[in-house]
């Protein structure tokens, strides 16, 4: 690997070999697994050596505290962003906000700027949702946007629940919910993202201001059918739900289609109990979409659900749907986005199509997010990218805002 040419790419490079996933490429960090519980230690350390005292909340939220003049931390400025990836995901998504956040504190330190708020540097459990469906968990759990027996009760692919889990990773069950004493703390909220899109490239510009997130939810379509062996059973016997899962794929794409604007995807797939001499006896379909008018997202996603009973019904199969998790579009702080811009003196202003923790804090906090160029336009892959000199640019942009904000 390269040189780190930054201190930004100093603090990624640290943390390159972790979590690196052989099979599927790039990197595999599920929330509390040793990769992601690795990152939270490296962090924690980098905190240290900079003085401040990491305290794990009882969501899970890891926070720390600049704030030299002891002021009380109600309404603070917080920045973060979280260490867990997606099953083969890219370097930067989450990681870039958490190392940004450390750079930009040890760029105002520099500057000696004397915070006239505490500074909290902030990073969020399971944002991705890749190990127990719900994305943004920590957030959630934190606003009160899920509940702790709904989020308790969640399962990992191998059929853990999150309570035993986070059990395992030193938390407490009986903690969790809605956190008025840590909500309270943030006064506004500024998450820095690697861009998952190609918005900056083309715009030939190193860092943005966000304006929108998309809408977006998650539902799980369970298909079942009749498990059976795959060389005695007739073909006309079967009731195969694997077949009946592909047609809803297909119609997952036809009626995405039909509604102009809306983002539909079926990224996971799992047959059960997934033999190559096996008939499935069921298979578990997560379906995403997205779309800017929340109204628009619901009607695809029943039709989407119509046709999956209907075509389930032609092979012989039943399907049932439940909703995992649903964020409504959110449109920035217009006055919070403007006095960024401001103070970056005319930098773009981008919406994107990614969820993140900015999105459910939104909802009740002042929150602003400022991307930083991919040149790949590639995210949620291997391919996922930011060069040390546009991650440092990114680094004096938050130092920047953060700067102004702390005054
Ligand atoms: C998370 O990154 C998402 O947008 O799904
Ligand atoms: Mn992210
Ligand atoms: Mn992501
Ligand atoms: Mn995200």
């Amino acid at each position: 690997m390269a040189e780190p040419t930054t201190a930004t790419g100093g603090l990624l490079a640290a943390i390159a070999g972790t979590g690196r996933d052989a099979v599927r490429g790039g990197y595999s960090r599920p929330v509390f697994s040793t990769a992601e519980r690795d990152l939270v230690s490296w962090y924690e350390a980098e905190l240290t050596a900079r003085g401040l005292e990491p305290e794990t909340d009882r969501n899970g939220i890891v926070w720390a505290w600049w704030n030299p003049a002891g002021l009380p931390l109600e309404g603070a400025v917080v920045t973060g962003s979280h260490l867990d990836s997606v099953p083969g995901g890219g370097a930067f998504d989450g990681p870039l906000g958490v190392a940004s956040a450390l750079r930009a504190l040890d760029l105002l330190r520099g500057r000696g700027v004397e915070p006239a708020r505490p500074l909290g540097l902030a990073v969020f459990p399971e944002e991705e949702g890749s190990r127990f469906g719900v994305a943004c968990l920590g957030s959630r759990l934190l606003t009160g946007a899920v509940t702790a027996e709904r989020a308790l009760n969640l399962t990992d692919p191998d059929g853990n629940t999150f309570a035993d889990v986070a059990r395992r990773a030193g938390l407490d069950p009986a903690g969790f919910g809605r956190d008025e004493e840590a909500l309270a703390r943030i006064g506004v909220f500024v998450e820095l993202h690697v861009e998952q899109g190609r918005g900056l490239v083309d715009l030939d510009a190193p860092v943005a201001v966000a304006s929108s997130i998309l809408g977006h939810g998650r539902w799980r379509f369970s298909v079942h059918g009749q498990g059976n062996h795959a060389g005695t059973t007739l073909l006309d016997d079967r009731r195969d739900p694997l077949l009946a899962a592909s047609r809803v794929v297909v119609a997952v794409r036809e009626v995405a289609a039909a509604n102009p604007g809306t983002r539909a995807t079926v990224g996971r797939l799992q047959p059960v109990p997934g033999g190559t001499n096996v008939i499935a006896s069921r298979v578990d379909l997560w379906l995403d979409v997205r779309h800017p008018d929340d109204a628009v997202t619901a009607a695809v996603v029943a039709e989407i659900s119509r046709w999956a009973v209907e075509l389930a019904a032609g092979e012989g199969c039943t399907v049932d749907v439940r909703e995992e998790s649903l964020s409504p579009t959110v449109d920035f702080d217009p006055a919070l986005a403007r006095r960024l811009g401001a103070t970056l003196g005319g930098v773009p202003a981008l919406a994107t199509g990614a969820g993140h923790d900015a999105g459910v804090l939104a909802a009740h906090v002042p929150t602003a997010m400022l991307f930083t160029r991919n040149p790949t336009g590639v995210s949620h892959s291997p391919e996922e990218f930011c060069t040390d000199d546009d991650a440092e640019a990114g680094s004096v942009a938050l130092a920047d805002v953060l700067a102004d904000l702390l005054r």
